[in-house]
Order: structure tokens, then C-alpha cells, then sequence
């Protein structure tokens, strides 16, 4: 007899718990707070002796990027700055930066900033020694040619980006999502700096930090986990549980934003080998089509998913919702967070339809992170998620 719950049959994708699996780090984590001052030293192990600050404007005038090139310029490793990294940022930017890596013979990028930064300064790197458009290289491991060393310095506390094979674009021409997938564009080193979040705003905080948390539930959930990521993942549900609130109410908390950021780190050191499920598989198209902040939609759609989930993985959500506070039921605790901190606007808020729905879910189901997911869901189902994150 099917199960059937609110959401209609419950279709479990079975778990392996056998599966062999792998998991790679080439990246070295350097952590703690003012940290920032070694970045020198860690440029010159690597032979970045020419670099180029990859940025955003926004970060640029808050003073951030200014005490870092001192720090450089006094360490006699004077960079240049490329600050035009928009959100959701576009195949032309790569090229772009590309570009002026070559113009000015620099041997190496520093992505300073959120996920968008981080990621341009990544498929630069890789641009900049192997052929072409970024187009060429979407899809997992197509790169020939090891990148310039790229070196990442998160100031948000979410996207993991730092540590990931992904660079995620947006494609100039068509408006689609993609995603370069290479170990080899993995940063050499990943420098967190909690000092450097303190003055993120509360909204970015929040959202950013409920990206971190739906990387660690859906690698949790994943049909694709292992023991290591999945001690990783646990550990970071717990940190955003604690941390989170805090982070928002208070941006100067020391320790509510080193937990933070401990959170983002782990939480992506879980799903890079794990990939993600339905949350993340229809935040894409959101970011993509309709601009919604990517930390945004997963806020708002991992409590539904959770609650589409737990009747799949019914011991693995039950957990869950232990670390987040709620023992009955994750769905719950996680919808609580949001609210708490402050994400109360659904995707109609964004302009967001119901008659978009159909693209937006067209989209989701060629994402492979759908194949991750304990529960298997199909156009319907995808379809009633986004309703009840509208
Ligand atoms: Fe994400």
C-alpha cells in the first residue's frame, strides 16, 4: 500500500547506505578572527604575486576592500580591483575580469565578498588558462587546464562558495542558470575572517544564513550522503540554530558570527559531495528568472520541502528538528527561525506568479539536486511547493 500524505503518494528514493563515495578537499581553511592581516603571506605560498580583487561595489564602500589593499600594498604585494560583481552575476563579467587579468599579466584572482564574487573570481581564474566562453566549460569537470591560483575571502556567512568545485553564473545570452564544476577550481586557500561580517546587515545576515542552513538539511536528506558529510552538516544545523538569531539582532555579537560563519563553511564542506534537493533546485530558476535572493528563496521554500521530506526520511528530519529547537517537527522549527528573523514576504513579494510556476518548474526538474532528494517529486509536486512558499 503508498503512503499518502498531504502531498499526495509519498514516493521514497532509497538511500544506500553502502555507497561508495568520495570526498576531496584541496582547499586549505585558514579561520579566526583578523586573520585578514596574513593574507600576504598566504598569496606569496601560492605564487600569487599579481593579484586582482575580485569584488562588489557594495563591499567596496563599506572600507573593506580599502584595508585590504593597505594590508597588500604594506606586505609589497600591491593588487588590482575589479569591483563590478553583481548578484546572480553573469557569463560576461567572467569574460570580463578574464580580460583584464590578461590586459595587466596578473597571475591570480582573490574573490572578496559574497557567493557572486567568490564565483567570478573562481571561473576567471579558469578562464584565464583554458580557451573560450564560460559556456564551454558548464557541467562537471570539463576544464583542461588547471586555473590561476584563486584564493577566496568570504565577508557573508552562507554561500560556501570557498570551499566548492562550483562556480554558479548566470548565462548572458540565454538567462538560464549554470554551473561550472571542476576540484580544480577549488580556492588554494579559503581565508574566513569572522571580523569582516560584523558589518553585514541584518537582512543579508538573515538570509545568507538560512542558505547555509538548507546546504546543511538538504545534504543531510540527501540520498547521496556519507558519514562525513553528514557529521559536518548535523554540526552545522546546530551552530545556525544557536547562532543565527543573535547574528541578525546583534551584527557585532563575536561569537554569534564566528559560529555563523563556522556554519556556512561546514555546511558546504557537507554538500559539495552530497548536492543539495528541492530547495536548491528551485531557488536556482527563482535567482535566475525572477532575481529573488538565492538565501531568500531557500528561506522561504526549506520548510515547505521539509515538510514534503519528512515523510521519506522520517528519523533524519526528526533530528533536525531536535537541533533546531522543536523536537516534533523540523518544518515547524525552520518556519519559525524565518519569521524570527525577519523574512515574513513570500516569492509574490518578488513578483513572483503563479502563471510562472511552469518555467520556474521546467527548470527545477533538470537540476541533478532533484535526483538527491529522499523524496521523488515531479511537475505537481514542485508546482504545490512554490505555492506555499508564494
Ligand atoms: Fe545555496
Amino acid at each position: 500500500m503508498t503512503n499518502v500524505d498531504k502531498w499526495g503518494p509519498v514516493r521514497v528514493r532509497t538511500r544506500n547506505p553502502a555507497r561508495p563515495f568520495e570526498y576531496r578537499l584541496s582547499t586549505e581553511i585558514v579561520f579566526g578572527e583578523g586573520r585578514i592581516r596574513e593574507l600576504a603571506d598566504h598569496l606569496r605560498a601560492h605564487g600569487l604575486t599579481r593579484p586582482l580583487i575580485v569584488t562588489d561595489r557594495g563591499l567596496r564602500s563599506t572600507g573593506i576592500i580599502d584595508r585590504v589593499e593597505t594590508i597588500l600594498v604594506e606586505a609589497g604585494l600591491p593588487a588590482r580591483v575589479f569591483d563590478a560583481v553583481t548578484s546572480d552575476p553573469l557569463t560576461s563579467t567572467v569574460e570580463e575580469v578574464r580580460d583584464v587579468i590578461a590586459e595587466h599579466g596578473l597571475n591570480g584572482t582573490v574573490g572578496i565578498g559574497g557567493g557572486s564574487s567568490l564565483d567570478v573570481a573562481k571561473a576567471a581564474a579558469a578562464l584565464a588558462t583554458n580557451p573560450g566562453a564560460p559556456q564551454a566549460y558548464v557541467g562537471r569537470e570539463k576544464l583542461t587546464h588547471d586555473p590561476l591560483p584563486i584564493v577566496a575571502v568570504p565577508t557573508t556567512a552562507g554561500t560556501g562558495s570557498e570551499v566548492t568545485i562550483w562556480s554558479v553564473l548566470t548565462d548572458a545570452q540565454t538567462g538560464a542558470k549554470v554551473s561550472i564544476g571542476s576540484v580544480r577550481i577549488m580556492p588554494r586557500v579559503a581565508l574566513l575572517d569572522p571580523e569582516l561580517t560584523y558589518g553585514l546587515p541584518p537582512a543579508i545576515t538573515a538570509a545568507t544564513g538560512m542558505d547555509a542552513l538548507s546546504h546543511a538539511v538538504e545534504s543531510y536528506g540527501s540520498v547521496w550522503n556519507h558519514p562525513i558529510a553528514e557529521s559536518l552538516a548535523l554540526r552545522a544545523i546546530e551552530l545556525v540554530g544557536q547562532h543565527l538569531r543573535p547574528a541578525v539582532s546583534n551584527g557585532a555579537d563575536p561569537m554569534a558570527r564566528r559560529g555563523m560563519l563556522m556554519a556556512s563553511l561546514i555546511s558546504e564542506l557537507a554538500a559539495n559531495s552530497t548536492r543539495l534537493g528541492l530547495c536548491h533546485a528551485l531557488a536556482l530558476p527563482l535567482g535566475a528568472n525572477h532575481h529573488v535572493p538565492h538565501g531568500v528563496a531557500n528561506a522561504l521554500l526549506l520548510a515547505p520541502v521539509a515538510d514534503f521530506n519528512a515523510a521519506a526520511a522520517p528519523d533524519r528530519y526528526r533530528i533536525i528538528a531536535t537541533l533546531l529547537g522543536a523536537p516534533d517537527d523540523a518544518a515547524i522549527a525552520i518556519d519559525r527561525l524565518r519569521g524570527d528573523i525577519g523574512i515574513t514576504d513570500g516569492l509574490a513579494a518578488w513578483n513572483v506568479r503563479p502563471d510562472d510556476f511552469g518555467r520556474i518548474v521546467a527548470m527545477a526538474l533538470k537540476s541533478d539536486n532533484c535526483q538527491a532528494n529522499p523524496r521523488e517529486a515531479g511537475e505537481q509536486e514542485l508546482t504545490a511547493l512554490l505555492h506555499a512558499a508564494l
